[in-house]
């Protein structure tokens, strides 16, 4: 299965990462760089560097990899951020993630976790 990991680079979704290459997973990462890092991204795992609400760099990568399943990580999950400005932290994580299953959905297994975002 071919499976796209956006926010691959950060914490948990580089842990998914590695786990899904044990499973013999074909897997690309899709992620801004905006809190992870490149060399989390273990070597010969592609890499897409991109915005969740790119549409088209997205649209790219579903195209390009054949993807079939999605393991969405990309977020803000600081909770200091989340405390300074609240609404903001709110509507940008849940209209960048409620945009992206609902573009993703159609065709694609999609899993989602979050500890701070509630989609009503
Ligand atoms: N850390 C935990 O203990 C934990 C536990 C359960 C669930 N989660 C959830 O897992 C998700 C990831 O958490 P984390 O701790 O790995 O955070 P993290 O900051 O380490 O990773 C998030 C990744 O997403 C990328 N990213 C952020 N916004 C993006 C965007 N708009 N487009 C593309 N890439 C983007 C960042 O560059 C980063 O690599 C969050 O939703 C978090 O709530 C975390």
């Amino acid at each position: 299965m071919n499976i796209l990991v956006t926010g691959g680079a950060g914490y948990i979704g580089s842990h998914t990462v590695a786990q899904l290459l044990r499973s013999q997973d074909q897997v690309v990462v899709y992620d801004n760089l905006s809190k992870g890092h490149r060399p989390a991204v273990p070597e010969g795992v592609p890499f897409v560097s991109g915005d969740i609400r790119d549409r088209k760099s997205l649209a790219k990568a579903f195209g390009d990899y054949h993807i079939d399943a999605v393991i969405h990580f990309a977020a803000s999950s600081l909770v200091g951020e989340s405390m300074e400005r609240p609404s903001t932290a709110k509507r940008e994580g849940a209209s960048a993630s409620a945009g992206f299953s609902t573009r993703s959905t159609a065709r694609h297994k999609f899993s989602l976790t979050s500890t701070g975002l509630t989609i009503p």
